[in-house]
């Protein structure tokens, strides 16, 4: 990012318990310590005091609760703003964006508790006016993929771009080399194009040929985890409820850590389930994607109650524009 002049926070990289210390004290409060390795969405401290900071660095680095992940950590400024999960599919040359989502990537309501792989996302146009959809295409995503080729690295494939829309523009936390769990969810209920089609095109280096069309309707999915997550999750707890909640219209229920044995559907990880709704409005696919997890049971289940809440905080406050290339009926996504 540093490289190719992407916006992104400061920060810097600590290759050991001593350095990372020292490093911490050139840093304000809040202040962020992720280990720089995979980490299944687990790496990442927000510490609010010095105390917090020096204990997830003791964690990665000293009692190694990340294994090999934790060994070098990366410092930095905590961005304040809204976080935004964007994805793109390309093949080098054309660019697909799919439909914004935001995550929510705390355990509990209220974006408190840890860090986990995500508890729920939604997407809804409304989230990206688009000024900002296009500064983000200009100023991260297509730096991103000129330097990767300057650098003889050409990606082709889902990239996905994590943002934080900071008051000074968007600003670049992450990337990964797939699209997201949970956004993906969300994201395809609102594809009404044949993703073959799309991943075809990709494939054969025609992906500036072809639209991707969506419905305008938002789409909301719920996480259901197991007690425990996102430490150690217990697992192998009978679920019940799933073709109740699948009967309910427009609620489609996607598996994550999940088995089946003896005809009963057992849980088998941390994030069992991804309930997800479509509807006209955030409001009734919030509704409806709750109407969805009220039909499940299992021992230990644990989810957020407020996925979508802070959208509709924001569209009761502050009214949306409405976005020029946002249609009434199913539009295509944009294209460079
Ligand atoms: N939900 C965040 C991720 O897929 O990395």
């Amino acid at each position: 990012m540093q490289r190719h002049g992407i916006p992104t926070a400061r920060s810097t990289v600590a290759e050991n318990f001593d350095a990372a210390i020292k490093a911490l004290a050139l840093f304000p409060l809040p202040v962020v310590v992720k280990a720089d390795g995979l980490a299944a969405g687990k790496g990442v401290v927000v510490a609010r005091t010095g105390e917090e900071a020096e204990q997830a660095v003791d964690e990665f680095m000293r009692r190694k609760t990340l294994g090999a992940a934790g060994e070098r950590v990366v410092i930095e400024d905590c961005l304040a703003g809204e976080e935004l999960s964007f994805i793109v599919l390309t093949d080098g040359r054309g660019i697909l964006p799919l439909v914004p989502t935001q995550d929510h990537k705390a355990l509990l309501d209220g974006d408190l508790g840890p860090n986990t792989g995500g508890m729920g996302a939604y997407s809804d146009d409304a989230i990206l006016s688009e000024p900002l959809h296009d500064e983000i295409l200009r100023s991260i995503v297509a730096p991103t993929l000129a330097g990767m080729e300057m650098e003889g690295a050409p990606y082709k494939g889902f990239l996905y771009f994590g943002l934080m829309l900071t008051q000074t523009g968007p600003m670049l936390l992450e990337y990964n080399v797939r699209m997201g769990d949970p956004e993906t969810q969300p994201i395809l209920m609102r594809l009404r194009s044949d993703l073959v089609d799309l991943l075809m095109a990709q494939r054969q280096g025609q992906l500036a040929a072809v639209d991707a069309h969506w419905t305008p309707n938002p789409a909301v999915c719920v996480v259901l985890a197991s007690q425990g997550y996102p430490g150690k999750p217990e697992v192998g707890k009978v679920v019940t409820g799933y073709d109740a909640a699948e009967a309910l219209g427009g609620v489609k229920v996607f598996h994550a850590g999940t088995r089946v044995e003896d005809h009963h559907l057992l849980t088998a990880g941390g994030r069992v389930l991804g309930v997800t709704a479509i509807a006209e409005d955030l409001p009734s696919a919030i509704q409806r994607a709750y109407a969805g997890v009220s039909k499940f049971q299992f021992e230990g289940m644990q989810y957020r109650k407020d996925i979508g809440a802070k959208a509709l905080r924001r569209l009761a406050n502050a009214p949306a524009p409405k976005r020029s290339r946002a249609s009434k009926g199913e539009r295509p996504s944009a294209r460079k």
